[in-house]
């Protein structure tokens, strides 16, 4: 039994078997977070970049649950030399089987610094397959047609697309990436949580809809089977 819940923006926590996984885990500064720092319970946090709405509260977090962290390379070791957090290296297009699934980073275009302003390496796309399932989590990304190739190569049940515009896709750009990766499901995230990146959900789930596939719209805190 495996279920994610939304915990706005970009965060997910995923559950399969007896191990949590944090993506994104943005909860300070989030003003559409429902849980809080002292309530984070994780065995593992997946980054796919550095900006301050990824990494978010991952320092505490990991320390307070001795959770490892995932990330590419350079955001690995600087979390483990800066904060002595526990971290395991990989970079894009590698992956690696974990206790509860195997880790694929794949390509996503964004950029990647730390809130002060270090290098922290490439940004990432997550690909998460377990028990014949993939999640997919795009990251912070614009459209690429190397989707198209993540597509081909996976079988994704669901994938988690930004949709907020400004930093990356907006809605009509996430419906052609839907179309790219031949997810059997798509949730909109990175949208809503700030003026800036405003979007319109239901006009998404009409797109997604139109090209013969299922969206679903979580809000925080809402859970999803996987
Ligand atoms: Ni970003
Ligand atoms: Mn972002």
């Amino acid at each position: 039994m495996s279920k994610v819940i939304y915990h706005g923006h970009s965060f997910l926590e995923i559950h399969i078997d007896q191990y949590t996984i944090y993506i994104d885990p943005f909860i300070e500064g989030n003003p559409v977070c429902d849980i809080k720092i002292e309530d984070a319970k994780c065995n593992y946090i997946i980054l796919t970049h550095a900006h301050s709405d990824h990494l978010g509260s991952t320092g505490e977090i990991a320390k307070k649950n001795d959770a490892t962290v995932i990330a590419t390379v350079e955001l690995a070791d600087h979390l483990t030399l800066t904060k002595g957090i526990k971290s395991h290296a990989m970079n894009i297009g590698g992956s690696y089987l974990f206790p509860f699934g195997k880790v694929k980073l794949t390509i996503a275009h964004h950029s990647s610094s730390t809130p002060d302003g270090l290098y922290a390496g490439d940004p990432a796309g997550v690909l998460i397959t377990y028990n014949d399932k993939t999640i997919f989590h795009a990251g912070d990304t614009a459209l690429f047609y190397d989707m198209k190739l993540i597509g081909e190569m996976n079988s994704i049940d669901h994938a988690f697309l930004p949709i907020g515009d400004n930093f990356t896709m907006g809605v009509d750009d996430a419906v052609k990436a839907a179309e790219f990766l031949n997810a059997k499901n798509i949730i909109p995230i990175h949208y809503n949580t700030f003026d800036v990146i405003r979007a319109d959900a239901n006009e998404f789930i009409k797109k997604i809809e139109s090209i013969g596939k299922s969206c679903i719209i979580l809000k925080p805190g809402e859970k999803l089977s996987l």
